[in-house]
């Protein structure tokens, strides 16, 4: 078997990854499918589908994942799908934020979000600015929410700050490179995902973190979302750890990976 060069960068150093990821990025796909194979609405579909996500967090948070980034509403089911959908979308954001605010404080996790949010309804902007508040200074879990977010728009966003900084004379265009154009993405804080996973069997990205994920290892899981438990997250991450051992490419300052740590659900 041939084996696949090392990944490089356009600076050719190898892009090496942990053999535990740190960074983990999820699209959530499959909670309409979820709801209807039931004869449930699609709204019960996404309420499973914010339980889900709780316990995910849980899980993250007791296995010590630092990030954890998850595509929630693109920009494209925001503009497309029936207005009626994105209502209860966004009902559903409020109430998950608002009904997981104080469990999240007490966990350490500090929420952050990206995507266009001046588009969203007011009361949805103010509960996501008070969990982003009030988790500000914690050092736990990084949640990062993707609502109404495209990674196109994001770049385009980008290359306009850029040249507005080229037109004022505060930058070269020589002098943009990859660290200057990252500075201008939503959260410039975001580690690159070590791992992203997709549910519901879909084998795209979708337009979600085109930039950040250009050296993600992928992992499809063909079960909906509302059915990925934290042991098919466990099974995505040992599929990445298999996958980083038979490749190289770990940081020698790497521990051995950590085993399965069970959250407080037992789960
Ligand atoms: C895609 O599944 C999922 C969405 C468009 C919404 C994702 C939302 C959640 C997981 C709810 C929890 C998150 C928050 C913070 C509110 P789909 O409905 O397109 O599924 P389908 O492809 O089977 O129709």
């Amino acid at each position: 078997m041939i084996e696949p060069p090392a990944d490089e960068g356009s600076s050719g150093e190898q892009h090496a990854r942990p053999l535990t990821p740190e960074s983990i990025a999820v699209i959530m796909d499959g909670n309409g499918r979820w709801a209807e194979s039931r004869g449930l609405p699609r709204a019960r579909g996404h309420e499973e589908g914010a339980e889900t996500l709780r316990r995910l967090t849980r899980h993250c948070v007791a296995r010590g994942v630092r990030e954890l980034t998850c595509y929630a509403l693109s920009t494209e089911n925001f503009r497309r799908r029936p207005p009626a959908e994105v209502a209860d979308l966004m009902r559903l954001l409020q109430l998950y934020l608002d009904r997981n605010r104080e469990e999240l404080l007490e966990l350490g996790v500090r929420v952050r979000f990206i995507g266009h949010r001046e588009e969203l309804p007011p009361e949805v902007r103010e509960s996501m600015e008070r969990v982003e508040r009030e988790s500000a200074a914690h050092d736990g879990l990084v949640l990062r929410l993707a609502i109404n977010y495209g990674s196109r728009s994001e770049l385009v966003e980008a290359a306009r700050a850029l040249a507005r900084a080229v037109r004022s004379g505060e930058l070269a265009p020589e002098e943009i490179d990859e660290e200057r154009l990252a500075a201008h993405l939503h959260d410039p804080t975001m580690a690159d995902p070590d791992l992203l996973i997709r549910t519901a069997g879909e084998e795209r990205l979708s337009n979600f973190l085109l930039w950040q994920a250009s050296y993600s290892e992928l992992h499809f899981a063909p079960c909906l979302w509302p059915d990925f438990t934290p042991e098919r997250l466990e099974e995505a991450i040992a599929s990445y750890a298999a996958r980083l051992r038979k490749y190289g490419a770990v940081r020698s300052s790497d521990p051995v990976p950590r085993p399965p740590v069970v959250d407080a659900e037992g789960r």
